[in-house]
C-alpha cells in the first residue's frame, strides 16, 4: 500500500489507477470500515482509502482532540485487506488556509436530528467529502448506513451538484449482541459496554411493532425514550422517519427508518434500522 500525504502524489497515483472506489474515514478502523474496503474492491480496479480527522465537522465542545487516532494499526488493517493507496493528509494539506468556502446542505437536511444536536456538523462533513472527492476523483464512494443522515446529505449533495461519483451505502456491521460498530465504542466502560446494546434492542422492538402494523409512532417513541432513560441513558432523539428525506411519515405506504441518538455516560451513540 502506498501512503500519500500530499495531494499531488495522490493525484498522480490516481491517474494510473483505472476505475477507483474510495472509502473516506476518520481512522481508528474497525470491521465496519474493513467491510467497506472489501465491498469497494468488488466495485473497482483500485481502492483508495483516506484517513483524516476533520476538525470542521466537530463542534467546539465535541471530541475532536480526543478522537481516537491509531495510524499504525489502521495501516496494517488496510494493507491486510488489499487497499492500494491511503491518502492521509494533515491539516496543513487539507486546510492550508481557513476553509471559507463550504458546502451548505439543503434546507431540512442538516438542521434536523444529528444536525439539530450538532450544529454545523453536516456542513463540515459535506465540505470535506466534496474536497476529498475533488482530490481523489473516485468513480464510486462507499459509506456506512450507521451514519444514516450523513448518507442522505452526501447522496443529495452528489445529485444536486451533479458529481460524477456514485454513492454506495453499506449495511451497518454489529457486534454479536447487536451494538453497531463505531470508533466511539472504545470510550465505553465495561459496564456501559454491557448496557450499550439496549439502544439497538429498543430500535429493533419499535421496528417489529411497525412491521406488525403499529402506526402510533409518538407512543412507540415515548415508550422507547422512557425505557432508555430508565436505564440511565440521556436520549437526544428516538424517532420514526421516512427514509427518503428523514421527515415525519405522512402516508401509510412510505419506507421508514427508525433513528436514535443517546448518551450513555460521556459517550454519545447513534444507531438506526430501516423498517
Ligand atoms: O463518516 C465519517 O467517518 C466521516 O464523517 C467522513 C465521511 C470520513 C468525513 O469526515
Amino acid at each position: 500500500m502506498r501512503i500519500h500525504t500530499a495531494i499531488a502524489s495522490l493525484r498522480a497515483a490516481r491517474a494510473r489507477a483505472g476505475r477507483v472506489a474510495f472509502v473516506p474515514t476518520m481512522g481508528n478502523l474497525h470491521d465496519g470500515h474493513i467491510a467497506l474496503m472489501r465491498e469497494a474492491a468488488r466495485r473497482a480496479d483500485t481502492v483508495i482509502a483516506s484517513i483524516f480527522v476533520n476538525r470542521l465537522q466537530f463542534g467546539p465542545a465535541e471530541d475532536f482532540d480526543k478522537y481516537p487516532r491509531t495510524p499504525e494499526a489502521d495501516r496494517e488493517k488496510l494493507e491486510a485487506v488489499g487497499v492500494a493507496h491511503l491518502f492521509a493528509p494533515d491539516e496543513t494539506v487539507m486546510y492550508p488556509q481557513a476553509q471559507g468556502c463550504r458546502v451548505v446542505p439543503g434546507p431540512g437536511q442538516a438542521d434536523i436530528l444529528e444536525g439539530a444536536c450538532r450544529p454545523g456538523h453536516f456542513c463540515g462533513v459535506a465540505t470535506v467529502v466534496l474536497k476529498l472527492f475533488n482530490i481523489v476523483a473516485p468513480d464510486v464512494a462507499l459509506f456506512g448506513k450507521k451514519d444514516y443522515q450523513q448518507l442522505m446529505v452526501l447522496t443529495n449533495m452528489a445529485r444536486e451538484l451533479a458529481l460524477p461519483t456514485e454513492i454506495v451505502a453499506q449495511d451497518t456491521l454489529r457486534a454479536a449482541d447487536g451494538l453497531a460498530l463505531s470508533s466511539r465504542n472504545r470510550y465505553l466502560s465495561p459496564a456501559e459496554r454491557a448496557e450499550a446494546p439496549r439502544l439497538y434492542r429498543q430500535i429493533a422492538l419499535v421496528a417489529e411493532a411497525v412491521r406488525g402494523g403499529a402506526r402510533d409512532y409518538a407512543a412507540l417513541e415515548a415508550a422507547a425514550l422512557e425505557t432508555l432513560q430508565g436505564h440511565g441513558w440521556q436520549p437526544d432523539y428516538f424517532t420514526v422517519r421516512r427514509r427518503a428525506d428523514l421527515q415525519a411519515p405522512q402516508r401509510p405506504d412510505e419506507a421508514l427508518v427508525i433513528l436514535a441518538a443517546a448518551r450513555l455516560g460521556a459517550t454519545r451513540l447513534i444507531d438506526n434500522l430501516e423498517v
